[in-house]
């Protein structure tokens, strides 16, 4: 059975695919455009997306949403990550940053997953880091160049490879366990 992860975005589709490959699951790239919602939640986000795409593929398939919750702006942008990466991009993060000291922030992503029940699951993942000072690496997609992740050993998410981003970051962490899932219940 081939499984279709919904998406207008190829980066995730990249890290996504990579992946998959490593799990030994079948993937499909469709880039059908569902209907997102706009909501607080990613989960809720996630879950309406998995049911819309569903409908419109009649087949296995799963979405993701993800977003960048900075802990000095309060969240900002979180769930709204997408519209303020394509109106005032990374220069505009940095430039709300300039002179502050708490540069703390958290990726977050889930995974909606929609089978023939049509009951959609959802599988988080999150990554901690920093917002850095300045612009590095040309790798990834979106905030990247300006995300240091915890975990790893200073480079942002933009100087890495696609397997070492996997490995640290949030959509590695909710993809992968909902691979592991997948694997154990996919339906022939
Ligand atoms: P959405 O999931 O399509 O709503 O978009 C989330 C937005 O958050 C993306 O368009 C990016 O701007 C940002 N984003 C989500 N995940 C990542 C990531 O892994 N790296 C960099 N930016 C990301």
């Amino acid at each position: 059975m081939v499984l279709f992860f919904v998406t207008g975005n190829e980066g995730k589709f990249r890290e996504v695919s990579a992946l998959a490959a490593r799990f030994g699951v079948e993937l499909r790239h469709s880039r059908t455009p569902y209907l997102e919602i706009q909501a607080d939640s990613l989960s809720d986000i996630a879950r309406v997306g998995a049911q819309q795409a569903f409908g419109l593929l009649k087949a296995p398939c799963f979405v993701e949403d993800s977003g960048l919750f900075i802990s000095s702006l309060r969240g900002f942008p979180g769930p709204y990550s997408k519209y303020v990466f394509l109106t005032i991009g990374n220069r505009g993060v940095l430039k709300l940053m300039e002179g502050v000291e708490d540069r703390r922030a958290v990726f977050r992503s889930c995974v909606g997953y929609c089978g023939r029940d049509g009951r959609p699951l959802t599988f988080e993942g999150k990554a901690e880091g920093r917002i850095s000072t300045e612009e590095r690496g040309r790798g990834g997609f979106g905030f990247d160049p300006i995300f240091v992740p915890d975990e790893g050993d200073g480079r942002t998410f933009a100087e890495m490879s696609v397997e070492e981003k996997n490995a640290l970051s949030h959509r590695g962490k909710a993809v992968e366990g909902f691979f592991r899932w997948y694997l154990l219940h996919k339906e022939e």
